[in-house]
């Protein structure tokens, strides 16, 4: 994984394959503390605490067309090498909570990369599910909402070029002014 939004992606699909209904990402800068947090929630339809102990291994899965799932062990994996870590939190018919912390400054942090893209990619393919992003840094905070982007849209779906264009933009222009770190 190059960078922090391909995680991200990587982790809300396996929330849309629990069909989930509502999805949030929360990333947190926080320089003095020296901690970079994502947390990815949704109510999908959970894990069994038995399985959550084991999900971080490399072998196990519920797919049935390759025997090994990756994308919560290289997360983990990512994150432990920057001396953070990675928790998940689950309750079947509930929904799922994964944490992934990282230390800021460490040089194996990994670039959080094209993170408006992500949210509307996956907003605009996902057009049943409700995406929450918000982004905390020190400086103050920003949050996208596709429930408050389809009030503003009226009618036009998030899947139109222009305004898959449009939200992007914005997106990065939000971002820009709450100083996000790469
Ligand atoms: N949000 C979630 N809700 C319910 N089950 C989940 C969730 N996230 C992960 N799981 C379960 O944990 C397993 C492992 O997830 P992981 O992302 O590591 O691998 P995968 O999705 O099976 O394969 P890959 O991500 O490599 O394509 C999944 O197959 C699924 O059974
Ligand atoms: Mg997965």
């Amino acid at each position: 994984m190059k960078d922090l939004s391909m995680h991200i992606l990587d982790i809300v699909q396996n929330s849309i394959t629990a069909d989930a209904k509502r999805i949030e990402v929360e990333i947190t800068e926080n320089v003095s503390s020296d901690i970079y947090r994502i947390v990815i929630s949704d109510d999908g339809k959970g894990m069994t605490a038995d399985f959550v102990e084991k999900v971080t291994d490399p072998y196990v899965t519920s797919r049935t067309t390759r025997k090994v799932g990756l994308g919560l062990p290289l997360l983990k994996q990512n994150a432990e090498r920057t001396g953070g870590n990675l928790a998940i939190t689950s309750e079947v018919g509930k929904g799922t909570v994964v944490k992934a912390e990282f230390r800021f400054g460490n040089i194996d942090r990994l670039p959080l990369g094209d993170i408006a893209g992500t949210i509307v990619l996956l907003a605009a393919a996902n057009l049943n599910i409700r995406f929450i992003y918000k982004h905390i840094t020190e400086k103050d905070k920003y949050c996208f909402d596709t429930k408050e982007v389809n009030e503003m849209l009226e009618g036009m779906p998030i899947s139109e070029p222009g305004v898959i264009r449009f939200l992007k933009e914005m997106i990065k222009e939000n971002l820009q002014e709450i100083n996000i770190a790469g």
